[in-house]
């Protein structure tokens, strides 16, 4: 399980580089950048300026999740900013075959993204030019939401359309994840986790709140359980 921290509304700005250390020292394995424009979702974000500071300041991979309406005027941007990989919502453009083509062109993984509310089944025709299928489990544009449990069948599908497909493709899942949610998120098939609040507003050391969304703490207790 990959676990993909959103620095989002989440940390100081002002230490952005420790805030981002604080990550990678607690066992971070990506750094998820949210980008919002106003007009794909209600909230706005930062640009390509900020994804330049945050590749600055770690070498590990920034995965650039674009909440942006006709995401392929800007993916360059984000490419040329540091960004190793970017994920296009299918709702946000009705070129998602060239906002895809565009980030492969631009040499790096493409992923394409779902709002709670659209099926499966809309990305059964991008699956082979994808190498991540985001799902989310909240409506974007906020950190700090509550988890939409009624996704997680869906989850379960989209681990299946990928498992046909024969290739590795990730399963990402973004959205209220935290040590409650990330096991039903686990079990549905999901392999890489984004949590912003249960990382940074947990009231707990940022690698002890990454392991348990991973779920170290909890395959202890069941060692545990079961030498009871
Ligand atoms: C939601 C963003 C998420 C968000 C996660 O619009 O895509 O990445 O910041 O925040 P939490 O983990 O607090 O739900
Ligand atoms: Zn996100």
């Amino acid at each position: 399980m990959l676990i993909a921290p959103s620095i989002f509304a989440s940390i100081d700005l002002r230490r952005l580089g420790d805030e981002i250390a604080r990550a990678a020292d607690g066992g971070a394995d990506w750094i998820h950048l949210d980008i919002m424009d106003g007009h794909f979702v209600p909230n706005l974000s930062f640009g390509p300026v900020l994804v330049e500071a945050v590749r600055e300041s770690t070498a590990l991979p920034l995965d650039v999740h674009l909440m942006i309406t006709a995401p392929e005027r800007y993916i360059a941007d984000y490419v040329k900013a540091g960004a190793d990989r970017v994920t296009v919502h299918v709702e946000a453009t009705p070129h998602v075959y060239r906002a895809l083509d565009l980030v492969h062109d631009l040499g790096k993984p493409a992923g394409v993204a779902l709002n709670p509310g659209t099926p499966a089944e809309a990305v059964s025709a991008v699956l082979a030019n994808v190498e991540l299928v985001l799902a989310m489990t909240v409506s974007p544009g906020y950190s700090g939401q509550r988890f939409i449990h009624a996704v997680l069948p869906k989850i379960t599908r989209l681990r299946e359309m990928i498992a046909a497909t024969g290739r590795a493709i990730h399963l990402q899942v973004d959205g209220g994840v935290d040590a409650i949610t990330a096991p039903l998120c686990r079990a549905a098939g999901a392999d890489v986790l984004v949590a912003a609040s249960a990382v940074y507003k947990a009231g707990k050391p940022v690698a002890e709140a990454i392991a348990e969304l991973r779920g170290a703490r909890r395959e202890g207790r069941g060692a545990n359980a079961a030498a009871r």
